[in-house]
């Protein structure tokens, strides 16, 4: 559920009429429901409900923005953090070290250090020789990391092969079969100190079944690793709950469906609970508001070149995702178009044969469920600067992240003194 709806035939966030939005800022832009946000928290919220003290750890990669991690910490959350940027990021939006898990597989020792001197409550750890390197960094500094291995249980994900990671093949995690002496190897290391499992096996997940099969060898994992001697008391179980992109499609499981699935399976293990949503917390909160440029005659169907790109939503280009596109103002007509933006590559597509709202160059549209992974992952390509961000709550707006300006683009680049151009 989300909260952009027509009113009087003009889509709203909120309270707030989009082309309002569009003409104080202009466009494109990305707008973020602040209701939707908080409603998704609650909802995880009452499907974990049963468990004993879960930690609830955003995924900040999903959606950085200040404005949204803030929104986040005040809703209770912790976050689940992949580099040095985005400790830093949820620290300065006020989320608790102690609610603070740090992911990923090639954490340097700068970004152990720095999550060492400002606290946090765990460290995941993907090899033996990222346990070696933080065993050495908190040694030698007096501390000690309370550290879990991510485990990588072999299950096939059934997402899409770029977000899928709990196959053997793919980079993250330890093998099952290997944890046991990772372990005991680490259990004999200075400066760490043992203490969880972690496990995530993919994002956009539409089957309970395959997390259900991690959670379950995890769950088995622990009993070994208890009986060999160490304390487990934490379980990360990681993200991937998938969202609805497309209404045609069935929906995926409900929060209230892992909630139960999750109790079934760990509510026994007697450990704190860790989870790390990001997709499902933000995506539907947000849309990205874009103005049609031009119509451009297909051989096919027309082309509607909008003034959004592959720069600022990369997913369609990367992951052929499916996004929603509704007129902000329909005027009532349905047509069949190709969705394009202005940058030069084919890939720059957001929908091919697309049955939508029928519009008129001027007219805006929104992309459906882009808060999670959109913003995010944004560049400047073809030097478009980067979009704003916009927050909503309520009947009140504002800008969280301006509209970069191309002097700063230009700015940013050095030009060789050898060269001796001064510019203009
Ligand atoms: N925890 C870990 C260790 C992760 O790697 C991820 C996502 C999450 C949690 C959050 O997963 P979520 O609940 O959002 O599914 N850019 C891709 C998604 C990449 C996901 C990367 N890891 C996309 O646009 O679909």
């Amino acid at each position: 559920m989300d909260h952009f709806e027509l009113r009087n035939g003009v889509l709203h966030c909120e309270e707030v009429p989009l082309p309002e939005i569009a003409a104080a800022v202009g466009t494109p832009v990305y707008v973020y429901a602040t209701a939707t946000m908080r409603r998704h928290v609650a909802v995880l919220r009452a499907a974990l409900a049963p468990l004993d003290d879960p930690l609830i750890a955003y995924a900040v990669k999903a959606n950085p923005n200040g404005a949204v991690l803030a929104t986040l910490a005040q809703a209770g959350l912790g976050a689940d953090v992949v580099s040095g940027g985005e400790y830093r990021r949820a620290r300065a939006a006020g989320i608790p070290p102690e609610a603070i898990v740090f992911s990923g597989v090639g954490k340097t020792a700068e970004e152990m250090a720095l999550a060492l001197d400002g606290g946090l409550y765990q460290f995941n750890l993907e090899s033996l020789a990222e346990a070696e390197m933080l065993s050495a960094v908190a040694a030698s500094r007096g501390q000690e990391a309370p550290v879990g291995f991510r485990i990588n249980p072999d299950v096939t994900a059934g997402s899409h092969a770029k977000i899928s990671t709990g196959a053997a093949e793919n980079k993250f995690g330890i093998a099952i079969g290997e944890a046991a002496e990772a372990y005991a190897r680490a259990a004999a290391l200075p400066g760490l100190r043992v203490r969880g499992v972690a496990v995530h096996i993919g994002s956009q997940l539409t089957s309970l079944a395959p997390l259900a099969t991690a959670f379950e060898r995890v769950g088995g994992l622990i009993r070994t690793l208890r009986s060999a001697g160490h304390a487990i008391e934490v379980a990360d179980l990681g993200g991937g709950l998938g969202v609805p992109y497309d209404p045609a499609l069935p929906p995926p499981p409900s929060p209230d469906d892992y909630g139960r699935m999750v109790c079934r399976i760990a509510g026994g293990w007697g450990v704190r609970l860790v989870f790390e949503p990001g997709r499902l917390i933000v995506a539907n909160a947000g849309v990205l508001l874009t103005r049609l440029i031009r119509v451009k005659p297909g051989a096919r169907h027309p082309f509607l070149v909008v003034d959004a790109a592959m720069n600022d939503l990369m997913r369609p280009a990367l992951y052929d995702a499916w996004h929603a596109i509704d007129a902000v103002e329909p005027r009532g007509g349905r047509t069949i178009a190709n969705v394009v933006g202005p940058v030069c590559e084919t890939g720059d597509t957001f929908a091919t044969a697309r049955e939508m709202d029928s519009v008129a160059p001027g007219d805006l549209l929104v992309f459906r469920t882009a808060g999670a992974y959109a913003a995010a992952m944004s560049s400047t390509y073809n030097s478009r600067p980067l979009t704003p961000e916009v927050l909503v709550d309520g009947d009140r707006w504002v800008l969280v992240r301006p509209r970069q300006d191309v002097a700063t683009l230009i700015a940013g680049d050095r030009i060789p003194p050898w060269l001796g151009i001064t510019g203009s």
